[in-house]
């Protein structure tokens, strides 16, 4: 069975403070009888705090990206021994921003998965087409590279520590959402490549999350699909009043 996965992603958002408060007020609310994972990925200057605050919690930490190397001369980079000091347990690989902004390929984005698997930090590796690659009717083939590439050499026992996020590069941070049947439907394309590459049964245990302009309106439809597992939340995750409602989508309306 898959567990629903609701990951909240604060991109280049919140001071220590803001972040902490925020945190707070997740774990006061996020139990761990809720039968979903919750992760929440503060920016790099906060995960510190922040991973005292979710200690002993049902929230999840999560780093929003990390260094392909394991050490050494890489100035402005953070490691994977550098996230595992801080308690970080997922970290998120190949965010369309990191991809389309700066210029991260498949192959950097594969050395990232691959040294995260590594040292057991659970991966969230991100896939998505532009608007130009779904106009042009390549959508499928071009999240099959990423996925082909961006999991090359993954043991098939190491992909129970990926989740991937199908995320639209149009739909991000824009307020286009992907039809709940079409996020379904590469959610299932997701499903037969992993088939293709590991088995049936290593595809229908994987948990695959959308992200896109997901917020409290449209997540329960989403979720209604067979094959949409969680969501990766930008902008709606970095307030209570919004990220609450989707974490408890399926609990009427928000506390
Ligand atoms: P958004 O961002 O929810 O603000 O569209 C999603 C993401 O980038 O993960």
């Amino acid at each position: 069975m898959r567990v629903p996965f609701i990951a909240g992603n604060w991109k280049m958002h919140k001071t220590i403070e803001e972040a902490v408060a925020l945190a707070k007020e997740l774990v006061a609310k996020v139990r761990d009888n809720v039968q979903k994972k919750v992760m929440i990925a503060p920016p790099f200057t906060a995960l510190y705090a922040v991973s005292s605050v979710l200690k002993g919690s049902a929230v999840f930490l999560g780093a929003q990206n990390m260094a392909a190397a394991e050490k050494g001369a890489h100035t402005g980079e953070i490691s994977v021994h550098m996230l595992k000091d801080v308690g970080v347990s997922y970290v998120i690989i190949g965010h369309s921003e990191r991809r389309h902004v700066y210029g991260e390929n498949d192959q950097l984005i594969n050395k990232k998965v691959k040294l995260a698997l590594s040292k057991d930090l659970n991966v969230i590796l991100c896939v998505g087409e532009t608007l130009e690659e779904r106009e042009r009717g390549i959508a499928e083939k071009v999240v099959e590279e990423q996925l082909v590439n961006g999991l090359q050499g993954v043991e098939s026992k190491e992909l129970t520590f990926v989740t991937i996020a199908y995320e639209p590069v149009w739909a991000i941070g824009t307020g286009k959402t992907a039809t709940p049947e079409d996020a379904d439907a590469m959610h299932v394309y997701i499903r037969k490549v992993i088939t293709n590459l590991y088995d049936k049964a290593a595809a229908a245990v994987l948990t695959i999350q959308y992200g896109g302009s997901v917020k409290p309106n449209n997540i329960k439809e989403l979720m209604a699909k067979d094959n949409i597992d969680g969501a990766l939340v930008g902008g709606a995750s970095l307030e209570s009043d919004t990220f609450l409602p989707i974490i408890q989508f399926n609990n009427g309306d928000a506390e």
